[in-house]
């Protein structure tokens, strides 16, 4: 199963064991990792599952789409290039390995 290793924002690491096909937001929520919100669970309309996703991560993770991108204007925390919405990141055993950082704030 890929592991995913989530960054919270105290330094804390966490890492998750996520069943393909789960996205990284999903996972997050039944995991009860801190400080990713979705409060729209998923819809793509909230912008409150930003994630900025670790460089030096050996994951292969696809590319965010036209929606995706225009939905990254609206986090609350800095936008970066390496910004992502979590509940657009379905895991694939591709993204074995993938590190995510939670930013400082979601709203
Ligand atoms: S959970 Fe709302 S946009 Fe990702």
């Amino acid at each position: 199963m890929p592991i995913v290793t989530y960054i919270l924002r105290d330094g804390e690491r966490r890492e998750i064991d996520v069943p393909a096909g789960t996205s990284v937001m999903e996972a997050a929520i039944h995991n009860n990792v801190r400080g990713i919100d979705a409060e729209c669970g998923g819809c793509l309309s909230c912008a409150t599952c930003h994630v900025y996703v670790d460089a030096s991560s050996a994951a292969e993770i696809p590319s965010p789409d036209d929606s995706e991108l225009e939905l990254l204007d609206g986090v609350a925390a800095e936008r970066r290039p390496e910004s992502r919405l979590s509940c657009q990141l379905v895991v694939m055993p591709a993204m074995h390995g993938l590190v995510v950082q939670i930013p400082p704030k979601q709203g």
